[in-house]
């Protein structure tokens, strides 16, 4: 397989020098497809690991502009409170430039593969936010999306998949797009426990780490106020190998990381223009976490006292 070694992108270059030199190329066919949980491989467009990268196809049009320049400004430095001295560079995934695949006029941003430090990594795809439509989307376009899921306004958030490792059958269980579809305001919050629940019991370990990590992300929403996100999501990744964490133990190995940024906006700090749709699906998910984890703590005690 030749070198991948396209589209590199250094942070340490001077704004204007950065990347997008064609040295190399990968050969696609031989590349293996990514276990995503919010799968696109259906429609033909599947994304990739090597290694610790993941490949990730953008759309030839604005959307897939919008993604990769949010990645390389956000990565450049130039607004450092915002990007790498931010906190916000703990849950952006890291940004090595793109790829082309020349052969099907695919273009790829390489990213870190998230599930690289998990053996059996569970992941969730929540999409957050009270809209998923562009700011200026016609009345269709609006229709359209709400009709994904009507509780996204209430809520501020939805599964769009997730995958569980079973440890009671050593298999995974999948939920595809359709499981948060049918879910109501009513039982979200089962779908996000159904997520720490590994065939024997809630990992209540991996939802504390995720908690502490998701107010980090909340912390940074409520702080800023240049980036505006839509259809975007969080990905919650924790350890189900339960022999690589030991269980008992208060928090474990876990993380969280915002991504999908193909609807990014960005406005001047004097304009003041906060993400309120993600901040309100952000403390509607903390809010669950923090019923699950009392939920789990009620059971400790009754057991305990009989
Ligand atoms: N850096 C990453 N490392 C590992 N997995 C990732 C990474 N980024 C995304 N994924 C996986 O790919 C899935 C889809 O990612 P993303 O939403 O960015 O793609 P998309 O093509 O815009 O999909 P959609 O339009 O359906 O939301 C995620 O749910 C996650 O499982
Ligand atoms: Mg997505």
């Amino acid at each position: 397989m030749a070198d991948i070694v396209r589209g590199v992108y250094d942070t340490t270059k001077k704004k204007g020098e950065n990347n997008a030199d064609s040295k190399g190329s990968l050969d696609f066919d031989k590349l293996e497809c990514a276990d995503t949980v919010n799968s696109r491989r259906s429609k033909g467009r599947a994304s990739f690991v090597l290694r610790k990268t993941f490949l990730k196809p953008i759309e030839n049009d604005l959307r897939g502009q919008k993604e990769k320049n949010f990645y390389e400004d956000f990565w450049s430095g130039k607004a450092p409170h915002l990007g790498p001295a931010s906190i916000a560079a703990e849950f952006i995934p890291k940004y090595f430039g793109f790829e082309v695949d020349t052969v099907k006029q695919n273009t790829f941003i390489k990213l870190d593969n998230l599930e690289d430090p998990f053996q059996k990594p569970c992941v969730i795809d929540l999409k957050i936010g009270t809209q998923t439509y562009d700011e200026d989307a016609d009345n269709d376009k609006i229709a359209k999306q709400i009709k994904k899921f009507k509780y996204q306004e209430l809520l501020g958030y939805r599964i769009t998949g997730m995958k569980v490792y079973d440890v009671h059958h050593s298999e995974y269980r999948l939920y595809e797009k359709e499981y948060g579809r049918h879910l109501t305001n009513l039982n979200a919050g089962h779908g996000l426990m159904n997520f720490f629940f590994n065939g024997r019991s809630i990992r209540i370990d991996a939802i504390r780490s995720i908690k502490s990590k998701l107010q980090n992300v909340l912390c940074w929403f409520e702080n800023q106020n240049v980036y505006r996100f839509y259809g975007h999501s969080v990905l919650l990744i924790y350890e189900g190998n339960i022999e690589e964490e030991n269980l008992g133990v208060p928090t474990s190995k876990a993380d969280v990381k915002l991504i999908d940024f193909a609807h990014c906006y960005k406005s001047k700090p004097e304009e003041n223009r906060k993400d309120l749709g993600s901040i309100k699906g952000l403390k509607n998910i903390l809010k669950v976490l923090e019923s699950i984890e009392q939920f789990c703590d009620g059971i400790e005690v009754n057991t305990k006292g009989s």
